[in-house]
């Protein structure tokens, strides 16, 4: 671990040079974004400020390029700690090369995802398909590389069978719901959701983000983020030997990791500390509503789901998502505008038949009920039935309206 008055820093100077001053083992990850060998001239204009930036990403040969990176790469083994990880951030240019400079230098066995960074793009008029993914490669240093899992939602697509019943394998070896002696299904214990795969749909950043700050070839925090969380923990050193306007050093500190960041350019530099004294970063809506952004259910039944930390579920009748209590999961359902609670009972009935829950929720949220059969769900029926607070709330007004008409 290099001492606190050599970290949290972002230095002026050549990625080799600098990374050959830092100590053997002293890093946790290296996340490099270098030139990608696009043979173009970055240049734009910080719209808030007006200052130029730009940087070259044109070479003469393939060689060269190489002969920049590949010693660059040896040495970020060499600061890696025996649990640490880099991450290669390259596109279609150069990401076949790379990648084989990668095996020879950290070696095959210690390659662990090719992360395929993936974003909207509004077409260009190009003869050809449209461009719209980088290519980030990981590599451990070793086996024993730091590694946090995450886990994300089930897609809306997601049968809720699928999420909620166990499996087993019967005679003949075919797989098949697990069931109890009473012939019902055995449900799963809570499950987490799915792992983080290696396609990661973060947005790019547009024009108007805050966080932008004009420098070209600017990453998103947030994907910054996700790589940081993932292979490192509070307090480890991350360092980027190309950090251009210091997006990663950003996302290091936003987390409370150590940073070291090095760019050649005295511009980027000072943009990169001045991002760092303002820590500006874009919420991104696509990432905070997620796959929410495709849910069919409207706001209240959104904001009924989320007070109650529910799991949501689209595409059921019956249920709309799903509480978790001692790694059981309770199916809620919440009352439609058009509906009464006893079509409501009926429908989470018919959804839950043959699962043995543990309890069953309806969420009230209006006083409508059958016509025939008053409030009364006609069979047995153990739903628990609670009416939303907005209701109470309205229950609870009421006498006062009326007695106010009365005068
Ligand atoms: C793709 S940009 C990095 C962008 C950065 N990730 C961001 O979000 O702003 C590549 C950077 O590498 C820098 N660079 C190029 N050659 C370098 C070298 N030999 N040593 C240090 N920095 C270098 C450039 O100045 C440029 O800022």
């Amino acid at each position: 671990m290099l001492d606190s008055s050599r970290v949290d820093l972002v230095v002026c100077g050549d990625a080799l040079v600098e990374l050959e001053a830092l100590p053997s083992g002293s890093m946790n990850l290296v996340y490099l974004d270098p030139p990608f060998f696009s043979q173009k001239s970055h240049g734009l204009t910080s719209r808030e400020t007006g200052q130029k930036y730009s940087f070259d990403d044109r070479f003469d040969t393939l060689e060269d390029y190489l002969a920049l990176l590949v010693p660059v790469l040896r040495e970020a083994r060499r600061v890696l700690s025996e649990d640490g990880s880099i991450f290669l951030h390259c596109d279609r240019y150069a990401s076949h090369h790379l990648r084989e400079e990668m095996d020879k230098v950290f070696g095959v066995e210690n390659f662990q995802s090719e992360i395929i960074w993936t974003y909207r793009r509004w077409s260009n008029s190009k003869k050809g398909l449209l461009n719209s993914h980088q290519n980030i490669y990981f590599y451990s240093k070793s086996d024993a590389f730091k590694f946090n899992q995450f886990f994300t939602d089930y897609s809306p697509a997601t049968n809720i069978d699928q999420i909620l019943q166990e499996r087993a394998r019967n005679a003949l070896g075919r797989c098949s719901y697990k069931r109890n002696e009473a012939g019902e299904v055995v449900l799963a214990k809570e499950k987490k959701g799915v792992p983080l795969s290696d396609v990661w749909n973060i947005p790019y950043l547009n024009p108007k983000a805050k966080e932008r700050c004009g420098y070209p070839t600017q990453k998103p925090v947030a994907l910054l983020q996700r790589i940081i969380e993932l292979v490192t923990d509070k307090g480890d050193v991350v360092v980027d030997p190309f950090c251009g306007s210091g997006t990663t050093c950003v996302a290091a500190k936003s987390l409370s990791r150590h940073f070291y960041g090095i760019d050649k350019s005295e511009d980027a530099v000072l943009l990169a500390r001045k991002r760092l004294d303002e820590m500006v970063i874009s919420e991104s809506q696509v990432l905070a509503s997620g796959i929410e952004s495709f849910s069919e259910k409207d706001e209240l039944e959104n904001s009924i789901l989320a007070s109650l930390n529910a799991i949501p579920v689209q595409r059921n009748k019956g249920i709309d998502g799903f509480i978790r209590r001692d790694g059981c999961l309770i199916p809620v359902k919440i009352q439609k505008e058009n509906e009464t609670i006893d079509d409501a009972i009926v429908l989470i009935e018919h959804a839950s038949r043959g699962k043995a829950f543990v309890a069953k929720i309806v969420i009230q949220t209006n006083s409508r009920h059958n016509l025939f059969n008053p409030g009364e769900f006609l069979g047995d029926t153990d739903v628990k039935v609670i009416p939303y607070l907005g209701l109470q709330i309205e229950d609870a007004l009421k006498p006062l309206e009326q007695s106010r008409v009365a005068k």
